[in-house]
């Protein structure tokens, strides 16, 4: 049976800007996302039985539709039926190392694997633009982590302008296991305080996302100034996760205090993340914070910024 491996990016949040609201429910978004080289292994085999099988490390995680890798092949095997009764079913084993609901898009990252595992186990040839539509029905951050590297998101996050590549910004992730944010939570407390600011015609959106396009934040990563890069940090799901999660606020100011370059929550949170000027920096904040904070429920990693999205890594 043919099988291939793919490592899945975590991804971080640059910038996060809500501009609107849309008719289905969502927010009109401009988003500066960055892949990071923590990565979950997906490796995807095909199957005698006609069934989607998903196994994952974690035993927590659900392995039928409430698992987005799961929802993935099924959307593979509805939109190709004719490929699924060539080729017959896929065996889908996760190895998680992403930390789980974290604003990190481990799920989201483990979703785009399997739809670019399965277009090459059923030699479907599909073009990324094609991958990033399926992605697109299942969640507005999986197109993103398809290509990852550095990009603007815009509309619900799922429409991808990919930018000048960010190479090796080390970067440390934090994360407190039990704390867990809800996203649909965050965006519509959001939307209580913050109505009164969103842009309301097509035409401001349009503007508002072409302004970030040309702002300081993109500059800075044209020059691949990575001290400009932490300075314009934004997330406007910090206004309303941090007043609500004093954990969130302590890991900010931990960071802020342990001397890096910038720091910022990840996507609707809970994770926490500060840029550092060197590698060997980042292994220090890291030590500062674990003795600043001596919490056994506090998760820390060291990483660095990559310029790819889903890696195929092996094949059989
Ligand atoms: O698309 P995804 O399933 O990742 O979104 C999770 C939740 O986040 C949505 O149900 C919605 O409440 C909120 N969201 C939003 N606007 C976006 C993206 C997400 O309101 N652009």
């Amino acid at each position: 049976m043919r099988s291939y491996t793919l490592l899945a990016p975590a991804k971080i949040n640059l910038y996060l800007e809500i501009i609107g609201d849309r008719p289905d429910g969502y927010h009109e978004l401009v988003m500066i996302m960055q892949s990071v080289d923590l990565c979950d292994r997906i490796d995807i085999a095909a199957s005698s039985q006609d069934i989607i099988r998903v196994r994952c490390d974690v035993p927590d995680l659900p392995t039928d539709r409430g698992n987005l890798a799961y929802r993935a092949a099924e959307l593979m095997t509805q939109k190709f039926p004719e490929a699924f009764a060539q080729y017959g079913g896929v065996d889908i084993t996760i190895q998680k190392r992403i930390p789980i609901a974290a604003g990190l898009a481990g799920g989201s990252s483990n979703a785009a694997a399997v739809l670019v595992g399965i277009d090459l186990l059923w030699n479907l040839g599909l073009t990324r633009a094609e991958l990033e539509e399926l992605a697109a029905v299942l969640g507005s951050d999986i197109p993103f982590c398809i290509g990852g590297g550095t990009a603007i998101a815009t509309g619900r996050g799922e429409k991808i302008a990919p930018l000048k590549g960010l190479d090796n910004i080390y970067i440390v992730l934090a994360k407190y296991r039990s704390l867990e944010v809800s996203t649909p939570w965050a965006y519509k407390t959001y939307k209580q305080q913050f109505e009164n600011t969103y842009l309301r015609d097509t035409n401001s959106l349009t503007e508002r996302a072409a302004a970030v396009h040309s702002g300081p934040m993109v500059q800075a990563i044209v020059h691949q100034d990575t001290a400009e890069i932490a300075r314009k940090l934004h997330n406007d799901l910090e206004k309303v996760v941090l007043p609500a999660y004093p954990q969130v606020l302590q890991l900010r100011e931990t960071f802020a205090n342990a001397g890096v370059l910038g720091t910022m929550m990840s996507g609707s949170g809970p994770s926490v993340f500060a840029i550092c000027e060197t590698q060997k920096q980042a292994e220090e904040v890291k030590l500062q914070v674990l003795h600043t904070i001596s919490d056994e429920d506090l998760q820390l990693f060291v990483v660095r910024s990559i310029k790819n999205g889903i890696q195929v890594t092996s094949q059989s």
